[in-house]
């Protein structure tokens, strides 16, 4: 047993060093440049920015917006709000709600957006999932789709680069899986939410809303 675990060690090492080299040798995909190059954020810088730039027009003085069909932000993980502004500002997003990010963050540095995401992270998120809970929740073999919990934790309270769903506003939730599914947005990394979503119906996206959402 033990010696199993060790050669799969070992073979894990091996495969983790061929991987460095690789990364040498070739340009590293633009998201995981930008991960990598991530400052420390300053909340209370952040807080700063948030009403310097009018954020709060479009999404509440406290990070939770009025209009359910734009995202709420508080709460949220810091690195992925963080990766969602610096998709923003190179263009990665498509579409007439993305081309309003894109000129509200085209003047920010790496570190404006680092302290915004932490002071964000920082606010209470209101709303937590509640029942009636869908079968498609627990993801559905035949068609590999694997629970949603496996990523955006057993409540839906998010993990690093996997969002919060839980409070989202149901309208946007709706909206960012149709837009997944249909390919309108596919700046998630290595298509890790839209090769799913592609598979959901519209009945069943409506449910994900409606549990996750307020
Ligand atoms: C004029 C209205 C408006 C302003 C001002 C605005 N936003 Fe947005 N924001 C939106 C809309 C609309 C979307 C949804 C875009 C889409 O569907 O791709 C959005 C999306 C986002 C998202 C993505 C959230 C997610 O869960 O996918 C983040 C993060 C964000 N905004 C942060 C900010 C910050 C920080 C500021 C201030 C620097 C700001 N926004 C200013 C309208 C606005
Ligand atoms: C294998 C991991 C994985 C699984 C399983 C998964 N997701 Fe995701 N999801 C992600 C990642 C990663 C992102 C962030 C994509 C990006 O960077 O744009 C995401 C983004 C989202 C977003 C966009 C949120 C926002 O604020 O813009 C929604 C909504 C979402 N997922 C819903 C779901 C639902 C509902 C399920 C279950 C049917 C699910 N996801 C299953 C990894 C996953």
């Amino acid at each position: 047993m033990r010696r199993t675990y060790s050669y799969l060690l070992l073979g894990f090492g091996l495969a983790a060093g061929a991987m460095d080299a690789l990364a040498g040798a070739l340009p590293l995909p633009e998201w995981q440049h930008e991960l990598a190059v991530k400052p420390q954020g300053d909340a209370a810088r952040g807080g700063t920015l948030y009403a310097e730039h009018g954020c709060a027009g479009c999404h509440g003085a406290d990070g939770v917006a009025d209009n359910r069909q734009w995202p709420m932000l508080a709460g949220q993980r810091p690195l992925y709000t963080y990766k969602m502004l610096t998709d923003y500002q190179a263009g990665r997003l498509a579409g007439a709600d993305a081309a309003i990010m894109a000129s509200v963050v085209r003047e920010l540095s790496r570190q404006d957006m680092a302290d915004l995401a932490e002071w964000l992270g920082a606010l209470p998120r209101p709303g937590t999932a509640t029942g009636p809970e869908p079968a498609i929740l627990r993801g559905d073999r035949k068609r590999l789709i694997p629970p949603c919990s496996a990523c955006h934790g057993a409540h839906g309270q998010g993990w690093d680069l996997q969002p919060a769903l839980q409070g989202q506003n149901r309208d946007y939730l709706a909206k960012t899986l149709q837009r997944f599914r249909n390919g309108e947005r596919s700046n998630d990394v290595n298509a890790g939410m839209s090769q799913f979503a592609a598979k959901l119906t519209e009945e069943e996206i409506r449910a994900l809303a409606e549990y996750y959402g307020r």
